[in-house]
């Protein structure tokens, strides 16, 4: 039996995409040939780094004057690739901390220049996104994290920033649609909505860098793989190469605004449970609630080790929440079909039937 994975990262992809890329594996393009063992620079390499940086083009709809770069080191890189691109000498940043990933990113800012955290949800273990702050104009960037994967909520309404727009978008990328023409930098590590882990997606606003006299080593520069066309190393070719049917599965299905409507129908589904089940409860702020990761606790704590047996039994895999909030963490990336959250509800249910002995 196929599990049904509510992993929130690596997670899961769609299965004719893990078929087609374990034949691409063995013989690529009928060739012969590995996937892997071909050079990045051949012209079929070549051809999936193009259609997989048009297919992003196309279902974001990333207006002219934009990169589209798949760069490793995942998102945390990005996390000091921003301000070594964007933060001038003796400048300074604003960030929003809504968690985790957000704190490591302010960091990383920190030992570059002055940041000034507008929007804090630390108070209430991040269980929702701050909102009503002011984003000061005499800043070089403002930073904020679409989605929060630990705590599971998510910006609905990004701010209007006075200043350039940076937002990590890895784990709700392509689950949404968004207005790319408002950020400078989007970035998100490939292995929530688009593939494997090892490579990360980078969209920059052409024109917003070289602006820093800041010496940025070569690697980290976004202008040496904007001018190199992600080619400056060896690429990840795999992951590229994933993430290239996963884009192109997705545009099969409709694209972003199809698959938004597929994902809200999950989330209406699971939290709808929660919300009618006297056995559970979300931890997020209503409003705030991600429709990626939906995390909850068990109010009957005594019910615990049935429901683990019976989730288990029924091929659930990967619902257990992270360290920090505890109780249940359910993915639902682009991937997971609605008939998976339906089996997760079912037993929510059965267990709300099953009478204490
Ligand atoms: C929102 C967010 N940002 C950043 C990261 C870190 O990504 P990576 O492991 O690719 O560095 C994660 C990982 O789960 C994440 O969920």
């Amino acid at each position: 039996m196929k599990k049904h994975n509510f992993s929130a990262g690596p997670c899961i992809l769609p299965q004719e995409v893990l078929k087609e890329a374990s034949d691409a594996i063995l013989n690529f393009n009928n060739d012969n040939l590995s996937l892997i063992e071909i050079s990045h620079r051949s012209k079929p390499f070549v051809a999936v780094l193009d259609k997989a940086i048009d297919l992003v083009k196309e279902l974001l709809n990333v207006p002219e004057g934009y990169s589209v770069l798949f760069l490793q080191g995942g998102a945390s890189m990005e996390f000091l690739m921003v301000p070594l691109n964007l933060m001038k000498i003796n400048g300074k940043a604003a960030y929003t901390n809504t968690g985790v990933w957000a704190k490591k990113a302010i960091v990383e800012a920190k030992s570059l220049g002055r940041v000034t955290v507008v929007g804090d949800s630390s108070d209430k273990n991040y269980n929702y996104i701050p909102k009503g702050y002011e984003i000061p104009s005499d800043v070089d960037y403002f930073h904020c994290t679409s989605n929060n994967t630990i705590y599971g909520t998510q910006i609905k309404e990004f701010p209007n920033s006075p200043t350039l727009l940076v937002c990590d978008m890895s784990s709700d990328i392509f689950s949404r649609t968004v207005d790319v023409s408002k950020f400078d930098i989007i970035y998100a590590g490939a292995q929530k909505n688009m593939g494997p882990a090892g490579t990360t997606l980078v969209i920059v606003k052409d024109k917003i860098l070289g602006k820093t006299k800041r010496k940025i080593p070569t690697m980290l520069d976004y202008n040496t793989h904007i001018s190199k066309e992600s080619m400056f190393n060896t690429p990840p070719v795999f992951p590229i190469y994933v993430s290239m049917l996963t884009l192109q599965w997705l545009k099969n299905l409709g694209g972003v605004e199809a698959i938004e409507k597929v994902n809200q129908e999950k989330a209406d589904l699971l939290y709808g449970e929660i919300d009618r089940n006297k056995l559970f409860e979300g931890t997020a702020a209503k409003e705030d609630r991600s429709n990626m990761n939906v995390c909850f606790l068990l109010t009957n704590t005594s019910k615990e080790q049935e429901f683990n047996v019976m989730w288990n039994a029924a091929g659930v895999s990967g619902i257990k929440g992270h360290r920090s909030v505890g109780g249940y963490r359910a993915s639902m990336y682009n991937a997971m079909p609605i008939e998976s959250v339906q089996v997760l509800v079912d037993i929510m249910k059965k267990l709300e039937q099953n009478k204490d002995d």
